[in-house]
């Protein structure tokens, strides 16, 4: 069984303070040894927070977002540095609201994502295609350009440290999820495209499903053969709620 990544995506949600708040209850929760990998990603600002509480438990913690140069003269931006400096393991890269609302496109999500694997932490790079682009039937040439053009200067050595989210844009934030078959077939469609690249290691890079993931629909997902756990955006702003979905990604 390859690995099962469930992830928190606050976004632009909680103070510090509501964060300290928050992980404290999600730590309630949880049990002393996971069987799968749980990530919060709060705000920057609540990094420091968010890793005072959950240092040495099994919760990791992310940020959603950071620059690809490791240093200088980048107003508002942050670094892989002093990401991994308050501990974080993960960094979201290409996330769709980066790319549609801050006009991030797929030379900058590369440059990103050679950062952070350079920096020690793992990119979860996220895929996906709009609503038009799914219509009119160009989903999967949407995704494996993405995917290229992300991944095409990575060498197999660290596809151990690589996490993919299918999400497709027009489930995120929606309420209304893709169908599960459609998810699976794209997650199967990912894998496949991953072991052409990567090779037998490309095959265990987590796969997973983001887009209007809640409680009621999250079995339908992480049950899924080719998906590997959630990214979650809305229903991970409550620690029960989101621990619920997670409690999916327990193999059966
Ligand atoms: P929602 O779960 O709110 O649809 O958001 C998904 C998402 O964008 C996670 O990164």
């Amino acid at each position: 069984m390859g690995r099962t990544v469930v992830a928190a995506n606050w976004k632009m949600h909680k103070t510090a303070g509501e964060a300290r708040t928050y992980v404290e209850k999600l730590l309630e929760l949880v049990p002393s040894r996971l069987e799968f990998e749980l990530i919060v990603f709060p705000s920057a600002t609540a990094l420091y927070v968010v890793a005072q509480v959950l240092r040495g438990s099994p919760i990791a913690w992310g940020a959603q977002n950071a620059h690809w140069e490791t240093q200088g003269a980048y107003t508002g931006e942050i670094s892989v540095n002093q990401v991994a400096d308050l501990g974080a393991a993960y960094v979201l890269c290409g996330h769709s609201e980066r790319r549609h609302l801050f006009g991030e496109d797929d030379a900058t999500v590369a440059a990103k994502v050679r950062s952070v694997l350079a920096g020690g932490l793992v990119p979860v790079l996220c895929v996906g295609e709009t609503l038009e682009q799914r219509r009119g039937g160009d989903a999967w040439d949407v995704v494996t350009a993405q995917l290229s053009a992300a991944l095409k200067d990575i060498g197999p050595d660290a596809a151990d440290r690589l996490v993919v989210a299918y999400e497709p844009v027009w489930a995120i934030g929606t309420g209304v999820a893709a169908q599960p078959e459609d998810a699976q077939s794209m997650a199967h469609d990912i894998r496949s495209w991953l072991t052409e690249l990567f090779g037998s290691e490309g095959a265990e890079i987590p796969v997973q499903y983001g887009g209007s993931v809640k409680p009621n629909n999250a079995d339908a997902f992480l049950q899924l053969p080719d998906v590997d756990g959630a990214l979650v955006g809305g229903a991970s702003l409550d620690p029960k709620e989101f621990w619920t979905i997670a409690c999916s990604a327990v193999p059966r």
